[in-house]
């Protein structure tokens, strides 16, 4: 569930778009196996694959718009993350949210970028062409099972396993970008990527508004690495631009992603405390794993006895049908959603404590408190992963296919020296998630191939206009202090907002606040005073009865 990271680039092509010839974009309904909102309209513009290189012929992309729904000012663009994350599909489930933060006053625009979704050409990047054929693939390896430790590697038979792995699986990883090059999309590997998605952007803005208009932009996520090309590569055509959910350009352009995931995750154990601190306070009416009385020390205790009973069951028989690697990361993903909290400790969370205790050798049950579960509300997930276009529930590479080609080409790293980050990670900075396995951005250094072009900096340059950088306090993956590295890049050009919320971005909880101040910016180009910080509503409930501020006030005397 680990999405994103770094990249690089030796690129001497920026500034100037080739100039395309006019083009209209015909407007007309969306392809209903993928878009269902009858309000929305969907059309196409092809575009260049190698804007520096005519010969290498055209590409394809899928757009999708909403119409603004006041008096239209012109349009913002949107991306939505991932990388991989279908605009379409985005923009199909959250319409009325982005809306809401644009002021209605915009048509929203997306699309699928290179790589992404089954309408867009190069689409989705597949290479297996079945499931089956993938778990044949990685039969017997931490791919499969993820990786078995009981929180810090504190067992050296456990560093031995894992290292034992090493081998095994720096040959698949390289057997594996042969396959993705192989694959029917291989052969435009290399013209995926961030650099041919921001000069992709422009040419949809050219297309709609008209050239050297002014661009509007939310990026969130890894779309606030497609923001911080854009503003750098392209300043003088920066209109009204929010951040959300940050990535630090930088960072990605001067490391090497798959030895650098734990710097991600400085606040994600943090939020597995916010998790077991709202299951107690609202208690075993509101919280499965939640006894009369129990503070969030116990119901972590019963978390951390189901990782450990998971852990024991796999040592007495490896082929279990799920091992405690596979909670660990199940789990990693629910901190990015607080809105789903509730529906997984009181639905998923039991069903894992039945699996395991089919599988263990001692009885699981005290891990549960209560068998009686009446399911609570469940909201709405806006998590950014969305697949287009699976066949045979193939796996998508995707995300690889975007971020290790935008990332620094590194030669020699081996998988030794991955595991060593990961177990320095766990160790020093989430112990709880630093070896969760498998996660795209391990397969950087092994990715055979790098885009035509990257962007590498410089990442300072003066936008036409200031831009709006919006961050929660507690973010599973772009944590705060990239959103501050870039803000503090940027000078006097950019405003942060934080929130006092825990999840991936700040549309992981409703926030009026967060609203309202980037619908403000959006219609009115207002900036909030520097360093505005938001509450998430207060009527939102994470857990029954308790809020994020109730959860944030427990989480200060002590927590977990
Ligand atoms: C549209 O698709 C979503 C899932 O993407 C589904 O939940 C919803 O029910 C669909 N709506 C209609 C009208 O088919
Ligand atoms: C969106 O706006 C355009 C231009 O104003 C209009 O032609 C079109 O009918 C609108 N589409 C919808 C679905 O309302
Ligand atoms: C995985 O390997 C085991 C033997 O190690 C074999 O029994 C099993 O059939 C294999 N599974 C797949 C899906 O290939
Ligand atoms: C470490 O793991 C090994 C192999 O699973 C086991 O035999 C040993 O008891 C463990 N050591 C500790 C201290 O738990
Ligand atoms: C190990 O677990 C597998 C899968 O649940 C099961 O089929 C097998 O019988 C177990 N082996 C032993 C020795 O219990
Ligand atoms: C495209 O993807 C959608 C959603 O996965 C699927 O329903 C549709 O059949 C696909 N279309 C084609 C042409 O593959
Ligand atoms: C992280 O942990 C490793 C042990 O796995 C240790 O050698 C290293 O010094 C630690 N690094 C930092 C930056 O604390
Ligand atoms: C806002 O504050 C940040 C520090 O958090 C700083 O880096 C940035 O330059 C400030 N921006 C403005 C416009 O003062
Ligand atoms: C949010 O939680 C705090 C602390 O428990 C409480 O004082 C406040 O009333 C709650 N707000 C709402 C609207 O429930």
């Amino acid at each position: 569930m680990l999405c994103f990271c770094l990249s690089t680039l030796n690129t001497t092509h920026s500034q100037n778009q080739q100039e395309l010839s006019p083009t209209l974009i015909q407007w007309g309904s969306c392809d209903p196996s993928v878009v269902n909102d009858t309000s929305l309209t969907c059309g196409f513009l092809d575009v260049p694959l190698d804007y520096h290189d005519s010969s290498a012929g055209t590409a394809r992309l899928a757009l999708i718009k909403a119409n603004a729904t006041g008096e239209r000012r012109g349009t913002v663009f949107f991306n939505p993350g991932g990388p991989g994350g279908s605009g379409l599909a985005f923009l199909n489930d959250i319409k009325d949210t982005l809306l809401g933060l644009t002021g209605g006053v915009y048509d929203i625009v997306g699309w699928d970028p290179r790589g992404v979704g089954n309408l867009t050409m190069p689409g989705e990047i597949f290479c297996f062409d079945t499931l089956e054929e993938y778990e044949a693939f990685f039969n017997g390896t931490i791919e499969l099972t993820g990786i078995e430790e009981t929180g810090n590697f504190a067992n050296a038979s456990d560093v031995q396993a894992l290292f034992n792995q090493a081998p095994i699986m720096q040959a698949k990883y390289e057997e594996l970008g042969r396959r993705c090059l192989n694959s029917p999309n291989g052969r435009y590997l290399r013209y995926i990527g961030t650099a041919a998605t921001v000069r992709d952007m422009v040419s949809i803005a050219d297309a709609l508004e008209g050239p050297g208009t002014p661009i509007n932009y939310l990026g969130i996520s890894y779309g606030t690495l497609i923001g911080s090309w854009f503003i750098n590569v392209f300043p003088e055509r920066v209109g009204r631009v929010v951040f959300d959910g940050v990535i630090d350009p930088v960072f990605f352009s001067t490391h090497e992603t798959s030895l650098n995931v734990a710097s991600l995750l400085v606040s994600t154990d943090t939020i597995y405390k916010a998790l077991v601190t709202g299951c107690a306070l609202s208690g075993p009416s509101g919280c499965a794993a939640a006894a009369e009385g129990d503070g969030p020390l116990d119901v972590d205790a019963k978390v951390q006895a189901l990782l450990k009973a998971a852990y024991d069951a796999e040592k007495a028989n490896t082929s279990v049908p799920i091992t405690s690697g596979q909670i660990r990361v199940q789990l990693n993903g629910e901190l990015y959603s607080p809105s789903d909290w509730s529906h997984f400790m009181n639905l998923v969370y039991p069903n894992l404590v039945k699996q395991v205790e089919a599988e263990a050798p001692d009885p699981v049950s005290p891990l549960l408190q209560s068998e009686n579960i009446v399911p609570r509300h469940t909201t709405t997930n806006r998590r950014v992963t969305k697949r287009l276009g699976t066949v045979n529930n193939s796996p998508s590479y995707t995300l690889p296919a975007i971020f290790c080609a935008d990332s620094p080409d590194v030669h020699g790293t081996t998988m030794t020296d991955v595991f060593e980050a990961v177990i320095a990670g766990t160790r020093n900075v989430s112990h709880m998630f630093g070896s969760a396995w498998p996660s795209p951005l391990y397969e950087c250094s092994f990715w055979p191939v790098r885009s035509v072009e990257r962007y590498g900096g410089p990442f300072d340059k003066t936008p036409a206009n200031k831009i709006l950088i919006a961050s929660n306090i507690f973010d599973p993956i772009t944590p705060l202090p990239r959103a501050q590295a870039v803000a503090d890049r940027l000078g006097g050009n950019a405003v942060l907002v934080q929130m006092n919320g825990f999840g991936h971005t700040t549309l992981a909880e409703p926030s009026k606040c967060m609203e309202d101040i980037m619908a403000a910016y959006m219609v009115d180009g207002t900036l909030p005073a520097n360093g505005t910080v938001c509450e998430a509503d207060a009527d939102f409930e994470v857990f029954d009865g308790v809020n994020t501020s109730a959860i944030l006030a427990n989480l200060l005397d002590g927590g977990a």
